[in-house]
């Protein structure tokens, strides 16, 4: 699994438009905004990084409380969405980046001193996770605080196309071992909100998601 590149970018192109319709996804943002939010340090994040943006909609939620915020996403479509409600709005504290971050080459150039990153329901779309954790790590300055929302591990029916590479959610204690060995500590999970949908099979299902915290030790 580690070793594949799965960012379809063309995937999330091509919903970009229709992404916001979508009542379901609205309730989750918001959930996964007011958790994130309530686990952010003392004082607005100064420079803080949401990573797997997409249109915005915990991205627009969560500005506020950041003094400035680097919202990157691997579809410039779902970018092109968040940059026009950036336009139509007063938000004027994120900057929207287009950026693979699963690729370490692309992410070379990001800075190394944000003092908080968070994302919601992005982890499950980047291959290895345990690097990607690793590289995660290296750009969260000492002291930084990591706020992940993504799906419990679940059935394998979430998604709606059986042919999407995605990770089936994740299991707490395995996602905490593989947090500690990238280097975090005071890791933390809550239940952020339970996600009630179709499933692929058509069955109403529910779907919880957590948010886990961690802390890049001081020294
Ligand atoms: C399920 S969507 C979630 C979007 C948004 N966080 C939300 O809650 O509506 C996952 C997002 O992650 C982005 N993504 C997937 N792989 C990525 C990568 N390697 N680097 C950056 N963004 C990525 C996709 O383009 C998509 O916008």
């Amino acid at each position: 699994m580690s070793d594949k590149n799965w960012t379809d970018t063309e995937r999330f192109d091509n919903k970009a438009a229709e992404w916001d319709a979508n009542a379901v996804r609205a309730a989750l943002a918001d959930a996964v905004a007011r958790a994130i939010v309530a686990h952010m340090p003392v004082g607005k994040p100064a420079n803080a990084l949401e990573f797997g943006c997409g249109t915005g909609l915990v991205t627009t939620r969560i500005a506020p409380h950041c003094a400035q915020l680097t919202a990157l996403d691997s579809s410039s479509e779902m970018l092109r969405m968040l940059a026009e409600k950036i336009a139509a709005t007063s938000i004027a504290n994120v900057r929207p980046l287009h950026l693979d971050f699963s690729r370490p080459e692309a992410a070379a150039g990001l800075d190394r001193n944000y003092d908080f990153a968070c994302s919601s329901m992005t982890l499950h779309h980047i291959p290895d996770t345990a690097s990607f954790l690793r590289e995660l790590f290296g750009h969260l300055s000492p002291g930084g605080t990591l706020a992940i929302a993504d799906l419990d591990a679940e059935d394998g029916l979430f998604h709606d196309d059986a042919t999407e590479k995605v990770h089936h959610g994740f299991d707490r204690d395995a996602l905490k071992t593989l947090l500690e060995s990238a280097g975090f500590s005071s890791i933390s999970f809550m239940t952020a909100h339970i996600i009630e949908k179709k499933n692929r099979e058509g069955k109403l299902a529910s779907y919880p998601v957590f948010l886990v915290t961690a802390v890049k030790p001081k020294a």
